[in-house]
């Protein structure tokens, strides 16, 4: 039986329950559990009473029939049959016991590590107090992560609203905008990526909104990215509600943006009348060395969108921080916007704790560290592959790994994942891999990245190029 912390009994059955090597428990069940050896482990007992299957095939099997065929069968076929189990710091386990480093991070979701200890530690104590909270009445834990957030913000930022995640936290902003211009029109970057809602779908790369018939050619328009002439063109009509950027578009592969083009974005907004909202869900939180990476670019944003790593990855919750001109739809009607998950308490206390973690100086001296050690060590492996390693696109840790090849950073996925390393391709743009390590990670864990990597990278430069390997 494989339960949510089983696969193999046996030789994997350790006394207490737990195996040697990194804290965190155990990846195996022991068959005798509750006759003897792991019992005490309430953790493994409740995930094995809800959750078994009789093996890993099984498992795969069930969730194509129950859950998303398309997803289960594309990671099959793409070399990388991953099924999470435990997860620790910046390692990830597969069931059958397979250790991974996570340069994924769900987007960046996993910014302090999986279950970093300190963030476990306050929801476990909040759950003996909170729930999610109702969302119609003022708040402990959302007036005091409000507060925290308006004085972490950019300047200028006043108000706090939340969602659940970062699409409905996209929305909120997009929404916000409109009320505050009295317009409709929405201009973003072709091949963003906002999120799957109404509203954040239209706005990102017609690759997600089409199938649903949720494109809305009239209301959103599309325009290059660094290219300031046309999102002149685009916003001077003086009918545009917002231009939403994210600072560095992750999904299109981190391409990073001109020295002074969303600073010239910003201007453009001001002269036309439109509002800038910063998609800081992938690029803030210290990724790139500062809490907010729109700082760096001596941008002061209308609106900021967070969300992912907020939480720390132990409770969905997003926010969107709004300056005070663009607030006033809080007070016209302050219902206007409801989500009855949205600034959940557990999750607001994740966020405080999450935050205070993050803001720590040593914290962000460590990332600045950090991105140096790894992008001196990346350049080196570029050296070695020069005509297939094409690029490293760097800001801190938001990095983009570029290869010579139409679905190039599909082949180092899969080499990357046999090398024990996880980290996805970009979606918009397969040439590129998303390589985003977390921010607390250790320089002796940076170079272990490296050396993986450095293997991964040449495998796949072999695959690519003898066209026997397939992404
Ligand atoms: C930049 C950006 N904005 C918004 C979203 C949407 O967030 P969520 O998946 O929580 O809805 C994402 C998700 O990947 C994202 O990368």
């Amino acid at each position: 039986m494989l339960a949510a912390r089983r696969l193999r009994p046996g030789p994997q059955c350790y006394p207490g329950g737990r195996p040697p090597g990194p804290p965190g428990g155990a990846a195996v069940l022991c068959p005798k559990r509750g006759r003897g050896c792991c019992v005490g482990s309430a953790e493994v007992t409740v995930a094995e009473e809800l959750i078994a299957f009789a093996s890993k095939g099984d498992m795969l099997a069930k969730s194509k029939e129950f859950w998303n065929p398309g997803k289960t069968q594309f990671w099959v076929d793409s070399g990388v049959p991953l099924v999470i189990d435990r997860r620790e710091g910046y390692f990830i386990y597969d069931v059958e016991g397979k250790r991974l480093i996570d340069t994924h991070l769900n987007g960046g979701t996993y910014n302090l590590g999986h279950r970093n200890p300190e963030v476990v530690a306050a929801v476990t104590a909040a759950m003996q107090h909170f729930d999610i909270g109702n969302h119609h009445f003022p708040s402990l834990a959302r007036t005091a992560l409000s507060e925290a957030l308006v004085s972490t913000g950019p300047p200028g930022i006043a108000k706090v609203v939340f969602g659940s995640g970062g699409g409905e936290a996209i929305d909120i902003a997009l929404k916000t905008a409109r009320h505050a211009t009295k317009r409709r029109k929405i201009v973003s970057v072709a091949k963003a990526y906002h999120g799957h809602t109404g509203l954040a779908v239209a706005a990102g790369d017609e690759r997600f909104s089409t199938l649903f018939l949720a494109d809305r050619p009239d209301e959103f328009s599309h325009v290059p990215f660094n290219d300031l002439a046309a999102m002149e063109q685009a916003v001077r009509g003086k009918d545009v509600a917002a231009v939403i950027m994210e600072t560095i578009p992750a999904t299109y592969g981190f391409p990073l943006p001109a020295p002074g083009y969303l600073a010239g974005v910003k201007q453009l907004c001001e002269r036309h009348g439109a509002l800038y909202i910063a998609d800081e869900v992938q690029t803030g939180l210290m990724r790139t060395g500062e809490l907010w990476a729109i700082s760096k670019h001596g941008v002061v944003p209308d609106i900021l969108v967070t969300g992912k790593g907020i939480s720390g990855g132990m409770y969905p919750i997003s926010a969107v921080l709004v300056s005070e001109a663009a607030a006033g739809w809080l007070s016209e009607d302050g219902f206007a916007h409801m989500s009855t998950f949205g600034g959940a308490e557990l999750g607001c206390v994740a966020a405080l704790k999450t935050l205070e973690i993050t803001c720590r100086p040593e914290v962000r001296s460590m990332v600045h560290y950090i991105s140096g050690l790894l992008g001196a060590g990346l350049a080196q492996i570029r050296a070695l592959y020069p005509d297939w390693f094409a690029g490293i696109r760097q800001d801190g840790l938001v990095m983009g790994l570029e290869f010579d090849h139409p679905r190039g950073a599909q082949f180092v996925m899969r080499r990357l994942y046999e090398a024990g390393v996880w980290a996805i391709f970009s979606t918009l743009d397969p040439r590129v891999l998303q390589y985003k390590p977390g921010v607390l990670m250790t320089p002796a864990l940076c170079d272990e990245l490296l050396d993986r990597t450095e293997q991964a990278i040449g495998l796949a430069a072999r695959d690519a190029r003898s066209g026997r390997g397939r992404p």
